[in-house]
């Protein structure tokens, strides 16, 4: 795959490399975002299967993406969003705890803490080592808590501060083992790392669709497994009873919810605006393919990583580290103060989360942008 920067509107002079806080906005996408907000312009011109008619096609795309039927996609506007409308539906069953990780993005975090706190239930979290493969043990860690006592483990699918890459076939088959849920945030992953919900037996994903799904913010997708098929959802909305299509019988109160996690969906749910711009975002990445969005950030990153090892900052094997998100700790390493000024200077786009500066890479990205950052890591590196 070449760079792709002339299919997003990004600044020109600018090295945005941080998709891990928000992706740019493709040309494509904000095309059509315009068009649907044009849309309302002449309301007479919208008709009733237009409420339906896009968000089918996100769900199919998304479905795609993530190995899933469309039926079993929903939209909510968040991350919290989604993983309270999955949580509700589970019940403790005689299990004593759930499971997730230090630092663990508080959407998630708190989803399951709250969990925990109303079936009285511990929440463990698991901590990494502090070797030098500890991505591979924290995966290690978490399979080994993972018992017949565990109600669900809640993990991101990449951690979002440092890109550790949990093992989720192993942990998905442990999980399965042993009866617990597997329930995952797929937002910092999603779109730029292949995902299968099937193959990692996952029990529901949530992924935020505004880092690298080029989504638009407030808007979050997931997929949600038959066994919360008869759950209660959040809202009622009407869009999601089987009656909905006919406007002329809202009021035949229908009970039934339409199939699969359609009850999940946020009401107002086929948005005119974002729904548009999701369906080319996600045909775009269906059209380069995940893989491929792997393989080019790792391409990009290879001279930061060599770097990064001729200087002693450890990097993890690809099998437990993300390409397109790496986190590194700057102590005793590099002089901080200067190197954000430096940064900053140059107009290099990165983010600081917890302990970790955060390199996130894009297929906007090109080499002179890593080389522009490699000279500025060089500079302010403190050599011994
Ligand atoms: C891992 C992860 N999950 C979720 C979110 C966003 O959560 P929410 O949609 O609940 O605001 C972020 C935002 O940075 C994130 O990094």
């Amino acid at each position: 795959m070449e760079q792709q920067r002339d299919k997003f509107n990004l600044k020109e002079g600018v090295s945005y490399i941080n998709c891990a806080y928000m992706g740019p906005l493709l040309r494509s996408s904000e095309e059509k975002g315009i068009e649907g907000l044009k849309r309302k312009r002449n309301p007479f011109e919208v008709s009733q299967e237009d409420f339906f008619k896009d968000i089918a096609v996100v769900k199919e795309l998304f479905g795609e993406l993530v190995n899933a039927p469309a039926s079993q996609i929903a939209l909510f506007p968040s991350v919290s969003y989604g993983f309270s409308s999955v949580l509700n539906n589970l019940s403790s069953d005689g299990k004593t705890e759930a499971i997730v990780v230090s630092n663990e993005f508080p959407s998630g975090y708190f989803s399951a803490k709250s969990w925990c706190e109303k079936h009285d239930c511990n929440l463990n979290v698991i901590e990494p080592q502090t070797i030098s493969s500890r991505n591979q043990k924290w995966s290690d860690d978490i399979i080994a808590s993972i018992n017949k006592q565990t109600a669900f483990v809640l993990i991101s699918s990449v951690h979002w501060m440092d890109g550790t890459k949990f093992d989720l076939e192993k942990i998905g088959a442990t999980c399965k083992q042993l009866g617990a849920k597997l329930l995952i945030d797929g937002t910092q992953s999603v779109g730029a790392l292949p995902m299968d919900v099937q193959k990692f037996q996952i029990d529901a994903l949530v992924c935020a669709t505004y880092k690298w799904l080029f989504g638009p913010y407030s808007s979050a997708i997931g997929y949600i497994s038959p066994s919360f098929e008869k759950g209660i959802p959040l809202e009622e909305s009407w869009m999601n009873r089987t009656n909905a299509y006919d406007f002329s019988l809202l009021t035949n109160y229908e009970d039934a919810y339409v199939e699969g996690a359609g009850r999940y969906n946020m009401g107002e749910s086929n948005d005119f605006i974002k729904m548009p711009i999701l369906i080319a975002s996600f045909q775009q990445i269906l059209e380069w393919k995940p893989a491929e969005i792997q393989a080019y950030c790792q391409k990009l990153v290879q001279p930061i990583v060599a770097f990064f090892e001729e200087n002693g900052i450890h990097i993890e094997d690809e099998k437990y580290q993300a390409q397109h998100l790496i986190g590194f700790k700057l102590e005793g390493k590099f002089q901080s103060e200067q190197l954000f000024e430096d940064l900053k200077v140059a107009q290099i786009f990165l983010s600081f989360r917890g302990d970790f500066l955060r390199i996130s890479p894009n297929v906007y990205n090109t080499e002179e942008d890593m080389l522009k950052l490699l000279q500025v890591l060089r500079k302010n590196l403190i050599v011994a």
